[in-house]
């Protein structure tokens, strides 16, 4: 599952994953985690060779906090600081090759899962039988995420949604963009079980079951 900030990923992701019976994986989790221990450790988001040492480190002590399945709560994670720092971080070629690994070593032990950020369909999991690209109007995006997280003014979440959309889909490693193969939904006039009822049938469809 793939898409640009606040598309509805995580929602529907999490939907679907309760409905099919899959694991879930937020890949961005671990991002925004190098980002977070980066600024506690006064290193700087785009040196390259400091943030792979931290990332290193982090995947030798444990696999799954780097992932952000504990220690973290969601909300140190998404304030506007790791947000900034998020985008360089996620420029960092050898850092992604060193998250893609752990996002396949992860998925080598959950078979039936559901992942989600910018590069899985195209980069991290090519051979995905189902691939899905959600989209929406940025306005839309940067609307419910207000709605949803109480985080700054609408302006604020619009600039910082531009910001990242931009950062996403022009960096040279890794842009966001749909795989071939994706199936692209704009959510912008459809309600979260819409989304559901389209992404279930081609998920019926694929010859996977309901839970
Ligand atoms: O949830 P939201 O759409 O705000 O973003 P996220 O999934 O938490 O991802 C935060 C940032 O991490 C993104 O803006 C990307 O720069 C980066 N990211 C990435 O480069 N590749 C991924 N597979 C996932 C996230």
């Amino acid at each position: 599952m793939d898409g640009p900030a606040a598309a509805g990923k995580t929602t529907t992701s999490l939907r679907l994953a309760e409905r099919f019976g899959f694991s879930y994986l937020e890949s961005g989790r671990a991002y925004r985690v190098l980002a977070y221990e980066a600024l506690r450790s006064d290193i700087e988001p785009d040196d390259p060779s400091a943030m792979i040492e931290l990332c290193a480190r982090m995947v030798r002590n444990n696999l799954s906090v780097l992932l952000g399945l504990d220690r973290y709560d969601t909300g140190e994670l998404r304030s506007a600081e790791v947000g900034r720092a998020v985008s360089l971080v996620a420029r960092i070629s050898e850092l992604r090759l060193r998250v893609t690994n752990c996002l396949r070593a992860w998925a080598k032990g959950n078979s039936r899962s559901i992942v989600e950020g910018r590069d899985i369909g195209t980069v991290v999991f090519p051979a995905a039988p189902l691939k899905f690209y959600l989209t929406a109007k940025p306005e839309t995006r940067a609307a419910r995420r207000v709605a949803q997280e109480n985080s700054g003014s609408y302006k604020q979440v619009l600039d910082d949604v531009l910001r990242r959309d931009h950062a996403d889909m022009t960096r040279s490693v890794s842009p966001l963009k749909p795989a071939p193969d994706a199936i692209i939904i704009d959510t912008t006039d459809l309600t979260v079980d819409q989304v559901i009822d389209r992404m279930s049938a081609h998920c019926r469809e694929a010859g996977l079951v309901e839970a």
